[in-house]
């Protein structure tokens, strides 16, 4: 209680700037500027896909802070909104709308004509051309009417060519033949003309018969007058492998009136991650990055999840991960700040990357809680430490052990006893604290400084 007390005290005439400073970057790295403003700077997107059951504690705070776009990963998707016929599920998608709203980004709809994640309904029936068509019509005018002026830009079209830049054979090419394209696209217009219309695949970040199909493709398209917008590449890299013709091939669909995003970034590695690996896919992210700064008709990249802990990576190639631009524990890695050096802002790790900090409540009563702040270092070590955060609904620190902890306004600071300042790479100290609490106890985002 003293030392609060005095806390206070001292801190007092500096309390509105320290208040103002942390409210605006209450993340991971207090002192940098959110990837959105650099981004937004250079008249960027920087995105990120997202997990509507996720956006909230340390996760939604990251993903509201650090991005200016958000695509659902999978509540957009046809088995997502409509899992029977006729029965719709919107609400997941709906999360990811408001939460963008609420923070001031745009949201990438994602996606409505694709071969996979369809319904079983829809994949195991039997349709005459005429019902495939107008079933494929309803999907995408529910869809889009349910969202229009609220989505920035749709991957109306998803995946549609195979390696050797043959149309794939899926439910749509073999039901309507290849001309489904051009009328997805025809009554996505209809239905929200506002929104950008693009189609999207993988494999096509260089020039490789893949892109040069779609190139032909969204050539033709232009030159019948049918609506298409932009060509994403989705750029699921592996470690090393940036397409040396990635900025080249960026530029030739700029050439044709077309906008270009990269729509679902991410380099895995083979597990497990190294410091070699990590500066490995710093380097990787800032070409990639780079590549999209350089043309003007770039509009931007999204990440296709932001941290370890929330990429489909892993589960669909074997023996790799790591390969978004947060660890799984919510830290900055290499791969962030190139990504934030690539949009103009600073390069440097602070000292002790590598660590992190967790907040979690261990007991709560009517008016009181114990909260428990566990630091640990992986990749990092740390000398000294001071954990910051904000309390978002009035919380109060009343008596901390194991830290010095401060209050000022909103603002906390707990920096190490005089005996656990040292926390070795593989190692943790952990500091506790009660507070008071009403109304809601929501757990911040601690940074260390
Ligand atoms: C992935 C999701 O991230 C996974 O959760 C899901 O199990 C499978 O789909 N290309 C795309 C994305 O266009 O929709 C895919 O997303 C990744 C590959």
């Amino acid at each position: 209680m003293r030392s609060l007390r005095s806390g206070l005290v001292t801190l007092v005439t500096g309390l509105t700037a320290l208040g103002a400073l942390l409210v605006a970057a209450p993340g991971a790295q207090a002192a940098d500027t959110p990837l959105r403003d650099l981004a937004a700077a250079k008249g960027k997107v920087i995105g990120s896909a997202v997990n509507p059951a996720k956006l909230t504690g340390t996760y939604g705070d990251i993903a509201g802070r650090e991005f200016n776009s958000v695509t659902p990963d999978n509540a957009m998707k046809w088995e997502s909104v409509e899992p029977s016929r006729g029965s719709f599920n919107w609400a997941p998608a709906d999360q990811v709308v408001s939460f963008a709203t609420a923070h001031n980004q745009q949201v990438r709809g994602h996606t409505l004509v694709w071969h996979s994640q369809n319904p079983g309904w829809l994949a195991n029936g039997t349709w005459t051309q005429a019902q495939l068509s107008s079933i494929l019509q309803d999907h995408i005018t529910t869809e889009m009417t349910r969202y229009k002026g609220r989505i920035a830009a749709w991957d109306v079209v998803n995946e549609a060519f195979n390696e050797d830049g043959t149309y794939r054979s899926t439910i749509w090419s073999n039901g309507l033949g290849q001309d489904y394209i051009a009328q997805a696209l025809t009554w996505a217009r209809a239905a929200d003309p506002g929104a950008k219309l693009y189609i999207n695949d993988y494999n096509v970040e260089g020039v490789n018969a893949k892109s040069t199909a779609l190139y032909n493709l969204v050539k033709s398209l232009k030159e019948r007058g049918v609506p298409i917008d932009g060509v994403g590449l989705q750029a699921h890299l592996i470690l090393g492998q940036v397409p040396s013709s990635l900025q080249q091939n960026i530029q030739r669909f700029a050439d044709l009136g077309v906008d270009v995003a990269i729509t679902e970034l991410d380099i895995r590695m083979q597990l497990p991650a190294t410091d070699a690996k990590l500066a490995q896919q710093a380097a990787d992210y800032k070409a990639v990055m780079d590549a999209c700064v350089a043309v003007s008709r770039c509009v931007g990249v999204t990440v296709w999840g932001f941290t370890d802990s929330d990429s489909w990576v892993p589960d669909v190639f074997d023996g790799y991960g790591a390969a978004t631009p947060y660890t799984e524990n919510f830290a900055p890695k290499p791969a962030y700040y190139a990504i934030a050096g690539s949009l103009g802002g600073g390069t440097t790790q602070p000292p002790g990357d590598g660590c992190t900090a967790v907040y979690s409540v261990v007991n709560q009563w009517s008016t009181g809680f114990t909260g428990q702040v566990r630091i640990s270092c992986s990749g990092g070590s740390l000398s000294s430490w001071r954990a910051n955060w904000t309390f978002g609904a009035g919380q109060r620190v009343t008596q901390a052990w194991n830290a010095n902890c401060t209050q000022s306004g909103t603002a906390v600071t707990c920096s190490n006893a005089s005996y656990n300042g040292t926390v070795p790479d593989g190692g943790s100290v952990t500091f506790g604290f009660n507070g008071t609490w009403s109304g809601s106890n929501p757990a911040p985002v601690v940074t260390l400084g």
